[in-house]
């Protein structure tokens, strides 16, 4: 009879336990830069999130920003507002996520708005995996090295990048690539693009301990200048819609470009052949007579 008690007391612990979240337990989430991704809150307590509140640590700074005041948006910067959003499970939405992103969220309950905090904190750690090319996408075209590099941007206290992950290209860009790994949160590639490569998609991969998590594309796109200047034949404005005014065909423009050449020679000449009144005969030598001429 005297066991009852105690495993019941044993029980109640761990509920309240898992109630005030002192477990400290962090969730870790990750996200590609441009996706979206929604941030749990585990420590609900009116499903109607009016008591939930979200407070955001940027990357390293002390200062927290409140995202989610009792269930409202409260974010100062109006151009951050727009991309969050909270979840019918009162979890924080972040849209087109940014590397400025990064950094500890906490969800934090509150009976009242005056009220004390009710229970513990649930915080969640969100990461953010990026692609960028180092090679200027203008320059992308056959027989140009390209280099692409992948992050994985997390928080200062986070240790994840030394830890767990590992990032790698997948599948095997091929044997012209050069794939160098600057850290377990860095990787770049470099590679000799071919004519096949453009529009191709490169792929970076983010794994915890063997298990894909998120992954994140580059494409290739050659830039198509020469392609433009085939496509456009000889009409100088391919802008559609515009009048006939504007759709001059290059070949009138050439000529008129080639009737202004043909009338200044002619002038020229003209004058160069009338007699020299008053010319010294030095400056005729000299190259300098147009000069000399229209004075
Ligand atoms: C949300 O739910 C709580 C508890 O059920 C209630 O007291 C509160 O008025 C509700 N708030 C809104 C805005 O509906
Ligand atoms: C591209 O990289 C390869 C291998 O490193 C090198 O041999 C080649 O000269 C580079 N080409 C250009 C255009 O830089
Ligand atoms: C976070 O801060 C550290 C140190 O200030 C910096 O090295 C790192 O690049 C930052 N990460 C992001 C994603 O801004």
């Amino acid at each position: 009879m005297a066991d009852i008690p105690q495993s019941f007391l044993g029980l109640l612990v761990t509920v309240l336990y898992l109630l005030t979240g002192v477990s400290g337990e962090t969730l870790s989430m990750f996200s590609g830069e441009g996706d979206d991704v929604s941030l749990p809150c585990n420590n609900v307590v009116y499903p109607n999130c009016s008591s939930t509140t979200w407070n955001y640590n940027r990357n390293g700074s002390t200062g927290t920003i409140q995202e989610i005041t009792l269930g409202e948006i409260k974010v100062d910067q109006t151009e951050r507002a727009e991309r969050l959003s909270l979840g019918s499970d009162c979890s924080l939405h972040v849209s087109d996520v940014r590397a400025e992103d990064v950094g500890l969220y906490i969800c934090q309950q509150f009976l009242t708005e005056t009220g004390p905090k009710h229970g513990g904190d649930a915080p969640v750690h969100l990461s953010v995996l990026t692609i960028s090319s180092t090679t200027p996408v203008t320059d992308l075209k056959p027989n140009v090295n390209m280099t692409l590099r992948c992050s994985l941007l997390t928080d200062t206290q986070h240790g994840t990048c030394r830890s767990r992950f590992s990032l790698s290209w997948v599948p095997n860009p091929g044997t012209n690539a050069q794939d160098t790994q600057d850290s377990s949160c860095d990787i770049t590639l470099t590679v000799t693009l071919q004519k096949k490569d453009n529009n191709r998609k490169w792929t970076c991969t983010l794994t915890e301990e063997g298990n894909v998590k998120i992954s994140i594309d580059f494409t290739s796109t050659f830039s198509d200048i020469e392609e433009k200047t085939t496509d456009s034949d000889d009409v100088i404005s391919t802008v559609p819609g515009t009048s006939n005014a504007v759709k001059l065909p290059i070949s009138h423009i050439m000529l008129f470009v080639a009737l202004t050449i043909m009338a200044t020679i002619v002038t020229i000449h003209t004058r160069r052949n009338r007699p020299p009144k008053a010319l010294p005969p030095q400056a005729e030598a000299s190259g300098i007579e147009i000069h000399v001429l229209e004075e």
